[in-house]
């Protein structure tokens, strides 16, 4: 045969795979999220995130010394509250001396320049498991966003660098970063879930930190998974009223929407591999059906080519374990 063009050519050793390749993680492409408990030095697997854990504040704090030696400058903290703290309002969110705003302390102090981002919604701390006030069985939007306003401004206070509204009220971002304005904190940043779809992927996470909505669903305020035009309009709203970084929520089964959003919008995107997707390649693992370490690699370089320029993922650990063998 003679041919024009040979695309073999660039694939027929690693070293020039190596310098062609288009996509190249690195451990600052990755968000550790990380749940935290009360008590001390206490560490529980959570059972359907095999490998991953809820630790008290002690040891979280030296697992972010850990994260940060790694080469992980980034870290977005979840907490896990006691049902007894848990009502309709979600006032324990914005406890000066909550769990959250004294990690936040604790790690600042512990590690400055780690990027610290707090979770925002209520769902935590929520004695119905929602992320907003409920009110005649419907999870009111107003009321909601000025708790998140309030709970934002003691993130803020406690020193987080970017709070993480996770929440899909409308009109949240533009009002967080006000209240922000108003209290004088301008250098916090607001990394919004901006297309975050009502997803049967969160289930290991709710599991995590006991928060699965005690009646119905999330689906009238977190996405139809069927829409992708609406991903963009939510996104675009967000960017308009304020949001530093927007993010796409779960990744895996949605590289469209993260590709469309990139070209979309001017701000970093940014993309979460949820409990779930942590889950199913777990569990594959164990069976002996797929190549863990390889699969972890495959999902988090694809993640980044759709367009994410950072990746919140239980695996940021391994995958820098990983990275560094290459
Ligand atoms: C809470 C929140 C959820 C996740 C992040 N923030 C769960 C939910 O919306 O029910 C899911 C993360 C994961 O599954 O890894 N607002």
């Amino acid at each position: 045969m003679i041919l024009q063009r040979r695309n073999r050519i660039l694939r027929q050793s690693p070293a020039i795979r190596a310098m062609v390749a288009e996509t190249i993680l690195q451990p600052a492409d990755f968000i550790a999220p990380l749940f935290i408990d009360e008590g001390e030095n206490l560490v529980t697997e959570i059972a359907s995130m095999p490998g991953y854990y809820r630790r008290s504040l002690d040891l979280t704090v030296k697992e972010v010394k850990e994260l940060w030696g790694m080469g992980i400058k980034s870290v977005l903290l979840f907490i896990k509250c006691k049902d007894e703290w848990k009502d309709n309002t979600g006032k324990e969110a914005w406890n000066k001396h909550g769990l959250m705003q004294r990690s936040v302390k604790a790690i600042k102090e512990a590690v400055p320049e780690m990027v610290v981002m707090t979770d925002v919604a209520l769902d935590p701390y929520s004695s119905y498991g929602h992320d907003g006030i409920v009110k005649n069985g419907e999870i009111v939007n107003d009321e909601t966003v000025e708790a998140l306003v309030r709970m934002s401004i003691s993130h803020a206070e406690a020193g987080a660098d970017f709070v993480a509204p996770s929440d899909m009220m409308d009109g949240r971002i533009g009002a967080i970063r006000e209240g922000l304005e108003e209290h004088h904190f301008t250098k916090t940043g607001i990394m919004s879930y901006s297309a975050k779809y009502a997803s049967c992927f969160y289930g290991p996470f709710r599991d995590a930190l006991d928060s699965a909505p005690g009646f119905g669903d999330k689906k009238t305020y977190q996405m139809d998974y069927a829409n992708r035009t609406e991903a963009i309009k939510e996104t675009i709203i967000d960017v308009e009223e304020g949001a530093d970084i927007v993010m796409i929520k779960p990744a895996l089964a949605y590289l469209d929407i993260i590709r469309e959003i990139k070209n979309a919008v001017d701000v970093p995107v940014s993309a979460y591999q949820v409990s779930g997707e942590y889950a199913m390649i777990k569990a594959a693992a164990k069976m002996g059906w797929l190549n863990e370490e390889k699969t972890i690699l495959e999902c988090l370089t694809s993640i980044k080519r759709a367009g994410a320029d950072l990746i919140a993922t239980y695996f940021a650990k391994e995958a820098v374990r990983l990275l560094n063998e290459k």
